[in-house]
């Protein structure tokens, strides 16, 4: 697992999107797992504007969304669809029928979590999945107790996080008890995992995903197990790791000099 701190929250989303950026131009056709939130909104908005000022092309990206809400439709200004079109999709070239979410309002519960298992499958799989994470350490829905191996399907939120999103709503009420969320399993299978965190409030739930055992009451521990997972958190989230961490990705200079320099003595 590979430990990014930066400084602060812009550095934190422009390196995000840059992980991003470059895999999308590496594979035109990526396939991007996103997350919603207010954590990914940088993100989102440097890939904007990677888009409209250096061109990066979404024409053949094919995107699944982790969660959404159930019982708000999608035109509703707290579900996840509304938030997806108005912080991101809006404002880039990718088709509307490239676009997945789970979806929200059918009744028949169990074949939407089926097929939306089957459609990442027939996508070729996410080539890399945007994560942010709870103040109790859930990933996308999948709130302490889940378990580590689950597929996408209904889930009860937590009432930590019913209070947490309460923010968003008028009343603690409208918040939805229930989501549709890929499963913990569905999330390990992506190539590449990117989980960002930022603020002090995250930062037990870090030092945790980080640094402590790998358990079901804490389900981002999980990525410890993921053979390709970048953890990018500002200073304030990494404020509880005890052990230090790189300042910026891939920079192997150091090691390379040092190469160099062992090179030198030898002749
Ligand atoms: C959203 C999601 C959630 C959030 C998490 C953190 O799609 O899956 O797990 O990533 O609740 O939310 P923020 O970023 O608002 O702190």
């Amino acid at each position: 697992m590979e430990v990014i701190v930066k400084e602060n929250y812009d550095k934190m989303s422009r390196l995000a999107a840059k992980i991003i950026a470059e895999v999308v131009r590496e594979k035109p056709r990526a396939v991007l797992g996103l997350a919603t939130g207010s954590t990914p909104m940088g993100t989102y908005k440097e890939l904007i504007r990677l888009h409209k000022e250096e061109g990066l092309d979404f024409s053949q990206v094919v995107t699944f969304n982790l969660d959404e809400y159930i019982g708000l439709p999608p035109e509703h200004e707290q579900s996840y669809h509304y938030f997806m079109k108005e912080n991101f999709f809006d404002h880039i070239n990718i088709p509307p029928g490239n676009i997945h979410l789970p979806p929200g309002m059918v009744e028949n519960l169990l074949e939407a979590c089926r097929q939306y298992e089957q459609d990442i499958k027939d996508a070729g799989g996410i080539d890399i999945q945007l994560l942010g994470i709870g103040v109790n350490g859930h990933i996308a829905f999948n709130e302490p107790g889940s378990s580590l191996g689950s597929r996408t399907r209904v889930k009860t939120l937590d009432n930590n996080t019913i209070q947490n999103n309460s923010r968003f709503f008028e009343r603690i009420e409208d918040v939805p008890k229930y989501a549709i969320t890929m499963g913990i399993g569905t999330v390990m299978n992506s190539q590449r995992l990117l989980l960002l965190a930022t603020g002090v409030n995250k930062a037990h739930a870090i030092a945790i995903t980080v640094e402590g055992p790998i358990t079901a009451l804490v389900p981002a521990t999980i990525v410890q197990l993921h053979r390709q997972a970048t953890l990018v958190v500002d200073r304030q989230a990494a404020a509880e790791l005890k052990c230090s961490y790189r300042d910026s990705p891939h920079d192997l200079s150091e090691a390379v000099a040092y190469i160099k320099r062992q090179k030198g003595k030898k002749s």
